[in-house]
């Protein structure tokens, strides 16, 4: 057994959870009218209501001191202070200096990070304003009308969730495009309509050799050329966000146009860092900063707010609740906004590549809990005409975040409270659900009666107790945005220090692009392949038949 499951926290919370399966969240609320009260938190207009999950007043007592047992608040310190906490790296992990607006100093390898911080900072307004403002013109002297945002994984997810979710905010005649597939189409769909000369590309890769960012990159530069022929043109054409400044100039992008962020900057964690360009161009450096408000002061309730009052650690810790003591799988987090339509696949890589690990810190194999969770979600109510059925009757118990704000950005007649309604709507079914008595009432108002009433029962049964929390806001400004995405954040860190994993590196990814360039040789030529085992040659013999 590990350390953790065998740690007095752990088992006190393993010796509740016995006493708390059977519990319906039904006789909870009927038993204590307050449920809401004792169960919600605020901060600045974001409501957090946890109060529909498998909990009492005890659960979180032992939750929170299983965070305490984790030492949370060790672990948050050496965050913000720049300690190498990604230790398989020799890296700190500081996203939080990114939207440090205090300009509170902090030190990395002796030096402060802040001033160079500031001046990457300067420089995207500097550009960002030039491009918007029409100053920064094209080769052949016309605006720029289109971004192409060539990256994948954190140097496209987060500027692409973003970009979406502050439409309302953007510049409208400005386009920004996203190409992260290194499948052709991508490239090629996107390209077919735009026109080199007011067109500009931004080549976001922190590493600057990701195969597929490298690929469409050179495919944008050949695009690009046959339009402007001469290539003295791609300094107006070309910016590049990284922190390999020798591969930058090897491409031949200039070095002005270079913005630059370093290695403390996981990828999955890079948006408020100079990949935030595109989001800077989008909606301009004005609101980028905002969003970079409303991070930090979400860093700073997370820093500072006792666990009781924790926004991302109550997140967190039921998370772990459900994750380790309930054995639940996934977590489907379902924002009721448009605009966020991307938010769940930019937690998906959030989480699942920060906490998606089977060894521990110091190097031991994982075989007793669980960790990451599988992440997932569509915006509602589109999930509930396609999903919601297994959230309600399925087998598995699927704990779901439901995020809406109060104030639409197009309140067009009455689309906003129809949809908030069955916002409101799902988590009370979720948690109430339907007895058989209840649905007997129905069916026999309705008519039916005998045998094909009993029959219908158990059908339409709803067994409820099934747990979500409601994020409830005003409006989704970029401040808000800010502070949202800095609270899931944060409830990865928590639950990573909890399960006492890395949450900062991933070399989970690295075999696969290993195996790629081993195998892309071998499909030129017609030589028949035999170096992997039968599937792999089948699959790679076929295909070169086909092809
Ligand atoms: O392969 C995974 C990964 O390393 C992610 O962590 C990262 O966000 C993505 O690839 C892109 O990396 P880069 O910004 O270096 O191109």
């Amino acid at each position: 057994m590990s350390k953790l499951t065998q740690s007095p926290a752990w088992q006190a919370l393993a010796t509740h959870h016995q006493q708390m399966q059977s519990v319906h969240m039904r006789e909870l609320f009927a038993k204590d009218a307050g449920r809401f009260d004792s169960f919600n938190l605020k901060f600045e207009d974001i409501l957090l209501d946890y109060s529909k999950n498998r909990i009492t007043a005890e659960t979180m007592k032992l939750l929170r001191a299983l965070a305490t047992q984790a030492d949370l608040s060790g672990w948050t310190a050496k965050m913000f202070a720049g300690e190498k906490i990604n230790t398989t790296e020799g890296r700190a992990v500081l996203h939080v200096a990114l939207r440090n607006r205090s300009n509170r100093p902090i030190i990395v390898d002796g030096q402060d990070v802040m001033p160079a911080v500031n001046a990457v900072l300067k420089h995207m307004r500097e550009f960002s304003d030039a491009v918007r403002g029409g100053s920064w013109l094209g080769y052949t002297g016309k605006k720029i009308t289109d971004i192409v945002n060539i990256g994948i994984g954190g140097s496209d997810l987060g500027p692409v969730m973003v970009t979406e979710a502050l439409k309302p905010y953007s510049k409208r005649d400005l386009k920004v495009h996203f190409v992260s597939n290194v499948d052709g189409t991508h490239i090629a769909e996107t390209l077919r309509t735009l026109n080199a000369e007011t067109t500009l590309f931004l080549v976001a890769s922190k590493t600057f050799t990701t195969q597929e960012t490298m690929t469409n990159a050179q495919s944008a530069r050949a695009w690009f050329l046959k339009s402007a022929g001469d290539e003295k043109h791609i300094a107006k054409h070309f910016a590049a966000l990284s922190t390999n400044e020798p591969a930058v100039k090897k491409f031949g992008i200039d070095p002005a146009n270079m913005f630059e962020f370093w290695d403390w900057v996981g990828g999955r964690y890079s948006l408020w860092s100079a990949i935030g360009l595109p989001i800077a161009l989008a909606i301009g450096m004005d609101n980028f900063e905002e969003l970079l408000a409303g991070a930090h002061a979400m860093d700073e309730h997370f820093r500072t707010a006792p666990l009781e009052q924790n926004l991302p650690a109550t997140l967190a810790l039921i998370g772990v609740w459900y994750n380790d003591f309930f054995n639940a799988q996934t977590l489907a987090i379902l924002p009721y906004d448009q605009y966020l339509h991307r938010f769940a696949a930019y937690f998906q890589q959030g989480d699942m590549e920060s906490n998606g690990k089977y060894v521990t810190k110091d190097g031991q194999t994982i075989a007793d809990y669980q960790t990451g969770p599988i992440v997932w979600g569509e915006p509602g109510t589109n999930g509930q005409h396609a999903f919601y059925q297994l959230i309600h009757q399925g087998t598995k118990l699927i704990p779901c975040d439901f995020i809406a704000p109060a104030q639409s950005q197009n309140p067009i007649s009455d689309h906003h409270p129809i949809l908030l309604s069955n916002y409101f709507a799902q988590t009370e079914a979720l948690m109430k659900g339907k007895t058989a008595d209840e649905v007997r009432a129905e069916l026999t108002k309705e008519g039916k009666t005998g045998a094909a009433l009993e029959a219908l029962i158990p059908h339409k049964v709803f067994q409820g107790n099934k747990p979500t929390n409601s994020i409830l806001f005003k409006k989704l400004t970029p401040r808000t945005l800010g502070s949202l995405i800095a609270l899931y954040e944060h409830k990865i860190f928590t639950q990573g220090v909890i399960w006492n994993i890395n949450s900062f590196d991933q070399w989970g990814v690295e075999l696969g692009k290993q195996l790629a360039k081993a195998i892309l040789p071998e499909l030129g030529g017609d030589a028949k392949v035999t170096t992997h085992d039968a599937s792999t040659n089948g699959l790679i013999n076929y295909y070169k038949a086909q092809r």
